[in-house]
């Protein structure tokens, strides 16, 4: 075919897909599905699901996205077009104008008898999602096509849902949404699993044998940032309550059901909040967005429930009915050594709990979610508060069952001789932090935050157990296929 004639055949089908009938409003099937009356006439757009056909009618169930359900459809043989109909296939597109009338069918309200039914275009029948149920691990290797099933589709509704519910929470508390960079030219975390930003060309540094930033785009190192805190921080000191709601980047080469290298995290960082305020923050913050996603959420989390974990119910129930339980660290250690339990990585004060330590004290002893505070300062980054015992500083995670960390923060020192001390034995740059610095020489406050990853929310509300299966396109070390 030469170009000429594919240009004319594209014209002709994109008129014929904007013909008159494919034009009208359509109707989305969730609005469809929750009508109090029968309709004359309806328009809907969706991709076939399954498709049955007997002598002299096609049923299909068509999916629009919308919702979990699809709507049937009865395709008879009067139809102008019944011969192509007929060789519609799984996945094809179409749009069908029709009656919504009550079903005779079991499992479902209203059908839609169709008046006609365009073919927007045909699904090949190597189209991978066929009937059959395929695994995570499979779907992961077609994340592009996944969330058309329904578990996928489910996961990342919920996904979307929850986005609001975060904005539409602190909307209503009055707190300030803040766009931290993505880009930055500090640590927050001081844990070194940054990400690179350069526009050096690596035949130059290969050259030179090293990396010259003083030639590269920002005339200094520069990283993908790990947590917005220092810019919500920053913040904070001037609209008071704000948080940041974006992509985080670690580098870290951990292969675990819990990690991914770009994940999202929410970070509220409020003025004039202790430790407490902060955990009262978080659990009120925990219930409000695990209530939305029930309420709004319904269908898609029943599928959760049904195939994906029967305990669901349970857990979530136990998310915003309960008070979270809150005990420092020594005591949580103390659980942990008396409990009697093996774990792989010893139990040891002064050291960090393992995923399998903050999975027991959550799962097995408090049976739902736990604050964990004052944690040995050795182990936590410079920017939090000082105990008055010298040793420890106001830390605080929230451990959940199933996941073990959800959240991380602390209050925040505020005193500028204590937090530049503290600097100064970590060995950190205080140059560098010449800005950040600047907010405990003018006018400081006492001020607390945290870090919520979000995935590991969305892990906890749907029962899912691998993070790549609530990411839309995970990120995890050496993996980057889309
Ligand atoms: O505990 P983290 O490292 O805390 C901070 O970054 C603080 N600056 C936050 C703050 O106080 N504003 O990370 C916060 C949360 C963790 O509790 C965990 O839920 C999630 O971020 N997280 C990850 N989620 C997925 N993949 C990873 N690689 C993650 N690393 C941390
Ligand atoms: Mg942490």
């Amino acid at each position: 075919m030469g170009v000429g004639e594919v240009a004319e055949k594209q014209e002709a089908l994109v008129a014929d897909h904007n013909n008159e009938r494919c034009m009208m409003e359509r109707v989305k099937i969730n609005r469809l599905l929750g009508s109090e009356t029968a309709l004359e006439q309806v328009i809907i757009k969706g991709w076939v699901r399954t498709k049955r056909d007997s002598k002299t009618f096609s049923f299909m169930e068509i999916n629009d996205g919308s919702c979990l359900k699809s709507i049937q459809v009865i395709a008879g043989e009067e139809l102008a077009n019944y011969n192509e109909i007929e060789k519609v296939t799984t996945g094809s597109a179409l749009c069908v104008t029709g009656r919504l009338v009550e079903s005779p069918g079991k499992g479902q309200r209203w059908e839609i008898q169709a008046d006609g039914v365009e073919i927007i275009s045909v699904a090949p029948e190597n189209y991978p999602l066929q009937k059959k149920r395929h695994t995570d691990e499979y779907l992961r290797t077609i994340a592009h096509l996944r969330p058309r099933t329904n578990k996928f589709g489910a996961a990342f509704r919920i996904r979307s849902e929850a986005i609001y519910a975060i904005h539409k929470f602190y909307r209503d508390k009055g707190f300030r949404c803040l766009s931290a960079p993505v880009i930055t030219g500090s640590d927050c975390e001081g844990a070194g699993e940054m990400f690179r930003v350069t526009s050096l060309d690596p035949a130059d540094v290969a050259k030179q044998g090293r990396m010259n930033f003083k030639e590269d785009f920002f005339g200094t190192q520069a990283n993908l940032t790990v947590s917005g805190q220092l810019s919500a921080e920053m913040f904070a000191m001037a609209l008071g309550d704000v948080y940041t709601f974006g992509p985080t980047f670690r580098a870290e080469d951990s292969n675990t059901s819990r990690h991914v290298a770009e994940f999202w995290m929410l970070e509220p960082e409020m003025a004039f909040c202790d430790l407490d305020a902060n955990m009262d923050h978080a659990e009120e913050l925990v219930k409000t967005l695990t209530r939305h996603v029930m309420e709004h959420c319904a269908d898609d989390l029943a599928l959760f429930t049904q195939f994906v974990d029967k305990k669901l119910g349970g857990v979530l129930d136990t998310l915003v009915n309960e008070d979270y339980a809150r005990v420092t660290y020594d005591e949580g250690i103390e659980i942990l050594l008396k409990s009697g339990k093996k774990f792989e990585f010893p139990v040891e004060n002064g050291t960090d709990l393992q995923s399998e330590h903050e999975r027991f004290l959550a799962e097995e002893h408090f049976k739902k979610p736990v604050f964990l505070t004052n944690y040995p300062k050795e182990i936590k980054p410079f920017y939090m508060r000082q105990n008055d015992d010298g040793r420890t500083v106001a830390a605080v995670d929230l451990l959940v069952p199933r996941i073990g960390e959800l959240i991380g923060g602390s209050q925040r020192e505020e005193r500028l001789d204590v937090l530049e001390a503290r600097m100064d034995e970590m060995g950190l740059p205080k140059e560098d932090y010449w800005w950040y610095l600047d907010s405990r020489r003018f006018g400081t406050v006492p001020h607390a935050g945290f870090g919520m990853g979000f995935e590991r929310f969305l892990m906890l509300v749907t029962g899912i157990t691998n993070i790549r299966d609530v990411v839309p396109f995970p990120r995890t070390p050496g993996k980057i296929d889309f």
